[in-house]
């Protein structure tokens, strides 16, 4: 699948990125993203981790059977019966891949309590045992870039032998350097023989902020295959951003001449869906991708911009799918004209739900006169957040607040069909407003975060807020948008509650509660 110029692009959004606590996905939004993925390009979906959980095999069966192009794979530890559940679920795509893994560090070794040798007949025993299965296997020594050379070539030599076609080197705790991290695939593939037959990938987390640099540099060294996230998602400082590898390839190819496979144009669709479904806002100086990317706004810079584009542009905005951000539509705008700027954001709409997202825009047309693309997409990411279950419904919101004494909020909500008010008290008009939800729906979800972002300029601008919130080791997040700041915390907390209601009801799952965890690797 790679060749010497060509670096293959493996997704690991709804794996490594979805193990993030909070960023736990729906089984809908996941085959979303899936569609995207393979829409975009990529060579590789790591769609999931089968053994995890009953959603996570049922999202990783039906992304393989929905899948057009990309190689589908499933995470597996080095047990059969791991391996054997990720079969189950991969077999269904046209192309599918098994990826099992071990920790071989020294720290990693003992929490299987494996010695040097035990640890490497488990590799051959199991890498084996997955090539009988499917003839696309991938192999990791996890926290590879904490283990011991030596060891590292027998095991990775061993994992070849027994028919592993891709070797993915990991750096876990995201601890390596850039010529590191080069210097390490450039040794395997001299010393360990047969390192010619097989792919070496790289997968890099950004402890250090270092990860994009890390996967470049592995490239450099001879790997052709970045392992990667759309935003960068993933747990703690998160992985290799896909959209940074992709267009620092696109890019400096005078000195990187490596191609990937990947449509750019779609990389800012992707990535607002991503954020929306996992509840992980993208920062405003995210490269590539963030809300400033392409904007100039001091002086000195736009007089450039005006005169040459190139002055300070490296790259063209729609060159990664971002239009132009221009007063788009207004009160009189038609249904047509909606859908068709929709499609031009990326959006396909069906009939129905066009339906509903014209009258949300011809409320929001009514509050706000001059309206946005952005404006668009905020509304769309509150259209996606309401079909998370609606146990839960905002009826009406009035709250009175200022200088004088506590707020008050007076608030009605529709619970399972029927409707209940109250009103309560609290420091400031969120926490009224929240008092309020909670006096009519008791519940012992904690707050986690609480984040509130204009959405455009103006004092008019719909403000988008995100909250996580946490239940008995589930974690939800909710986000909605309105002109009304209280009105769009209230209706995100609710939609929170709707998605912890939802995932109680499934007996699923936030990363915690997963009936394992990748981490014990044995
Ligand atoms: O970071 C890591 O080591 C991983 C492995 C499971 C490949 O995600
Ligand atoms: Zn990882």
């Amino acid at each position: 699948m790679s060749t010497k110029d060509q670096v293959v692009i493996f997704d690991t959004t709804l794996r490594d990125g979805e193990q993030s606590p909070g960023a736990t996905m729906s089984h809908a939004e996941k085959l979303e993203i899936a569609g995207l993925l393979d829409d975009m390009g990529v060579d590789i979906i790591e769609a999931g981790f089968p053994i995890a959980s009953d959603g996570d095999f049922a999202a990783v069966s039906e992304i393989a059977k929905q899948a057009k192009s990309s190689v589908i794979c499933g995470l597996a530890r080095a047990n059969f019966k791991d391996i054997d559940r990720c079969w189950e679920a991969v077999k269904h795509a046209k192309a599918p891949r098994i990826h099992t893994f071990i920790g071989t560090s020294p720290l990693h070794r003992a929490i299987p309590n494996l010695n040097k040798d035990e640890m490497a007949e488990r590799i051959h025993e199991t890498v084996s045992h997955a090539r009988n299965l499917c003839d696309n296997v991938q192999w990791s020594p996890m926290d590879a870039t904490r283990t011991e050379e030596d060891y590292l070539c027998r095991v990775v030599e061993i994992a070849i032998k027994a028919g592993a076609t891709t070797i993915n080197i990991p750096d876990t705790v995201g601890y390596t350097a850039p010529v590191e991290s080069a210097d390490l695939i450039r040794m395997l593939i001299e010393k360990v023989p047969g390192a010619d037959d097989v792919v070496f990938a790289t997968h890099c987390h950004n402890d250090l902020g270092m990860a994009t640099a890390n996967a470049l540099a592995a490239v450099e060294g001879g790997a052709r295959q970045i392992e990667c996230t759309i935003n960068g998602l993933g747990e703690r400082a998160g992985n290799t951003a896909l959209e940074e590898v992709v267009m620092a390839l696109k890019v400096r190819g005078d000195i990187m001449p490596f191609k990937t496979g990947i449509d750019t144009t779609k990389l800012m669709h992707i990535s607002r869906r991503v954020s929306t479904v996992s509840g992980f806002p993208v920062q405003f100086n995210k490269a590539i991708v963030g809300k400033n990317a392409f904007a100039h706004e001091s002086g000195i810079h736009q007089d450039g911009m005006l005169k040459n584009a190139e002055t300070f542009e490296i790259m063209r905005p729609e060159d990664v799918g971002l239009t132009e951000t221009n007063l788009v539509m207004g009160k009189h705008s038609g249904r047509a004209a909606l859908r068709s700027k929709l499609n031009d954001l990326g959006f396909e709409l069906g009939d129905n739900q066009l339906k509903d997202v014209f009258v949300r825009f011809k409320a929001l047309a009514d509050r706000k006169k001059e309206i946005y693309d952005d404006d668009l997409i905020a509304l769309m990411r509150d259209s996606a957040a309401d079909e998370q279950g609606e146990h839960i419904k905002v009826k009406s919101l009035r709250v009175v607040c200022g200088t004088e004494g506590p707020a008050q909020a007076d608030l009605t909500l529709e619970i399972d069909g029927a409707e209940k008010s109250t009103s309560a008290q609290g420091d400031g008009p969120v926490d009224s407003a929240f008092n309020a939800v909670k006096a009519l729906f008791e519940h012992t979800a904690r707050l986690q975060l609480y984040q509130v972002h204009a959405v455009t300029e103006g004092t008019d601008a719909q403000a988008t807020v995100s909250v996580r919130m946490e239940e008995d080791g589930r974690i939800a997040t909710g986000q909605s948008a309105d002109t009304d700041t209280v009105v769009a915390s209230v209706k995100a907390y609710v939609n929170a509650l709707n998605r912890l209601i939802e995932r109680r009801k499934m007996g699923s799952v936030g990363y915690d509660e997963k009936s394992v965890s990748y981490k014990d690797a044995g």
